[in-house]
């Protein structure tokens, strides 16, 4: 059965509206776990426009199920998991003017620092994945760079307007987790999925972990997180 993993960022977004202490990721994520999420995730962004170093240090106490941190590949990045040690580090890319992450890691060409990231990461014990798009070149530069897992960025498929680009998509992605799992890696998917477009990436089959917020934080602010947790985990299960 595939995992939830709630992603909290949003909350933390509305708090720094305001820059003041509501609404807290840290409740956010307790509700989370208590309507069934399987694991918390949090982007520590360079410019700390949403989760601060303050969420990760409580959350690190706090989170009873899997904490995993999404950041960039840099040196502070890596200083800051290796301390707080994470169950596992999602390495995305990062650009300062994008609203949310835009196209997955270029592996092959930031090869030399995404590998050397892996290492120091796995030596402090904590799993890596790679957030890369569904592309045979980056998923084979993925698995030499050491990770033990990708995530597929599933936005193309989530932006896909019309039935045939749709389908295109989900082939796209149905070969990727094929190759993920050929090259002995786990594989997990995320971005801009949400009730409505969940089942069909669920139904590829192999995918053991979703990481999911957007849809889950805007659907909470009119239904409660509680609920809104609830009918995502349902969705995973059915
Ligand atoms: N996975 C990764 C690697 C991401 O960067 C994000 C966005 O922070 C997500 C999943 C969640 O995407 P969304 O908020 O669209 O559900």
């Amino acid at each position: 059965m595939p995992t939830l993993g709630l992603n909290v960022d949003h909350v933390a977004t509305v708090r720094q509206a305001r820059g003041g202490k509501e609404p807290d990721p840290v409740t956010a994520a307790a509700i989370g776990e208590l309507a069934g999420a399987n694991g918390i995730t949090i982007h520590l962004r360079e410019d700390r426009r949403h989760i601060q170093d303050r969420d990760l240090k409580l959350l690190r106490q706090t989170v009873k199920t899997r904490l995993n941190l999404e950041m960039a590949a840099t040196e502070e990045m890596v200083m800051i998991a290796a301390r707080t040690k994470p169950e596992q580090c999602t390495l995305v890319p990062e650009k300062r003017q994008e609203l949310t992450t835009e196209g997955g890691l270029d592996v092959i060409t930031g090869f030399q620092s995404v590998s050397s990231a892996v290492h120091s990461l796995q030596q402090a014990g904590i799993t890596v994945s790679l957030f890369v798009d569904p592309n045979p070149e980056q998923i084979r530069a993925a698995q030499k760079a050491g990770a033990d897992a990708i995530e597929i960025h599933t936005g193309a498929y989530a932006e896909a307007r019309e039935q045939a680009s749709r389908d295109r998509e989900l082939a796209t992605i149905r070969e990727a987790v094929s190759l993920g799992h050929q090259l002995g890696m786990t594989v997990h998917a995320g971005h801009g999925l949400n009730y409505s477009n969940v089942a069909e990436v669920i139904a590829i089959g192999g995918i053991r972990e979703f990481n999911i917020g957007h849809s889950i934080i805007a659907r909470a602010v009119l239904v409660g997180l509680d609920r809104a947790v609830r009918e995502m985990v349902a969705l995973l299960r059915q």
